[in-house]
């Protein structure tokens, strides 16, 4: 018999300090009300723009995100910064990135009952990365003391069904892999623009990771087999961050340049991104014969709590409960490709041989969706 693939552990860190709302609100605001006083003149004279306030219930109706985890709060809300404050580490210390991801590592190989002689193969798959290289897998692989190969892909958002398809593959046709990690490693506050009003409050920081392997290896009481896995892209510029290694070539130094942070349509990405989604789950579904009223969970890229509500309506034609649709942006905000890992992680409670779908969705665009049955 054909082995299967399967995820058996799932690992998270959360990083200690939260801001909520309201703190974020009033350091926004102060800014706003610098600017406003500093460029009155010229606001006067029609030749700016005054800026608006930004609202705490604003945030919450608009997105259900009520307080974020980051790596660096204080930087963030101070109005004279709006930005974390971080010590510029020494090469020779763990970077950033890689703490986040060696800690959600070490709890995946936990959970799924295995050491580091069980991985042959680490991907890192996030969103955006502090250095372009070394490798921040390359990273990780050295401080766990990790065989075999590391390296980073970035599918957005969408990174981490995209690096289970790799991993799928690789276990399927490389008999010596004993299984592979995928760490999602994801600091989206140092790339938010705390200036703008319209995206100020999406973000947070987390890392997520999984472990697969195949069947036979496996020793974990809590597995889930890969059943199919659906991958798309198509373009657009509705979510976009210039700010790589050209920014200085190209002349765009100034830190706060728009084009060097992330940056978004948000209406246009909820109205384009939905359909895209919920027809990709369908046709898999049909793939594979399931119906949608045998799906008990969806875990989603935490985007925004309207949208993931609308795109679970649409599936399951029907008003999911909390358990079949984990949110968990209330807490943590979008953090961005390790979202659906946090979900995942918090709702694995299923009975053997229930189906889920494990789905993300971001710049690019981008869409990956992996069905999964519980072993
Ligand atoms: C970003 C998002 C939460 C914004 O919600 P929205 O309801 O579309 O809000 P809009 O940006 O259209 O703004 C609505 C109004 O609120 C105002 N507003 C925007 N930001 C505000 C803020 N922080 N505080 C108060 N008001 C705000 C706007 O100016 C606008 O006012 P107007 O109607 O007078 O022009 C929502 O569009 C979204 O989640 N989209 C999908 C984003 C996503 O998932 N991206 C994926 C990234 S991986």
């Amino acid at each position: 018999m054909t082995d299967q693939i399967l995820i058996t552990g799932c690992g998270t860190f959360i990083p200690s300090e939260v801001i909520d709302n309201e703190t974020l609100v009033k350091a926004y605001n102060a800014h706003v009300e610098e600017y406003n006083r500093e460029y009155s003149a010229e606001i006067a004279a029609g030749d700016r723009t005054a800026l608006k306030n930004s609202s705490a219930d604003f945030i919450k109706n608009a997105s259900g995100i009520e307080e974020r985890h980051v790596m660096e709060a204080s930087g963030i809300i101070d109005p004279k910064r709006l930005r974390p404050n971080l010590g510029d580490r020494n090469p020779d210390e763990l970077s950033y990135q890689a703490e986040m991801g060696l800690a959600a590592a070490k709890n995946a190989l936990d959970q799924a009952k295995k050491s580091t002689s069980d991985v042959g193969m680490l991907i890192s798959a996030c969103s955006n990365y502090e250095r372009p290289y070394p490798s921040l897998a390359i990273e990780v692989q050295k401080a766990l003391g990790i065989n075999g190969f590391a390296f980073d892909m970035n599918v957005a958002c969408s990174s981490v069904p995209f690096a289970i398809r790799l991993a799928y593959n690789s276990l399927l046709t490389q008999p010596e892999l004993p299984g592979v990690l995928i760490v999602s490693p994801e600091f989206y506050t140092g790339h938010l623009n705390f200036r703008d009003r319209d995206s100020h409050f999406i973000f947070g920081d987390a890392a997520g990771a999984l472990y697969l392997e195949r069947s036979e290896t496996s020793k974990s009481s809590n597995a889930f087999s890969v059943k199919n896995i659906q991958l798309q892209t198509h373009f657009s510029n509705n979510i976009r961050n210039d700010g790589g290694f050209l920014r200085q070539a190209v002349n765009r130094t100034d830190p706060w340049h728009p084009r060097n942070l992330f940056s978004q349509q948000g209406r246009a990405v909820f109205r384009e991104i939905v359909p895209l989604v919920s027809e990709m789950i369908l046709n898999q579904l049909d793939e594979e014969g399931i119906r949608r009223s045998s799906l008990k969970r969806v875990w989603l890229h935490q985007a925004n709590s309207k949208m993931n509500l609308l795109l679970a309506k649409k599936i399951l034609e029907r008003e999911p409960s909390h358990a079949e649709l984990p949110l968990v942006l209330k807490n943590y905000g979008n953090t961005g490709a390790a979202g659906v890992v946090l979900a995942f992680s918090e709702s694995q409670n299923l009975d053997p041989g229930s189906w889920g779908v494990f789905c993300a969705f971001g710049a690019g665009y981008s869409a990956g969706s992996v069905l999964l049955q519980k072993c």
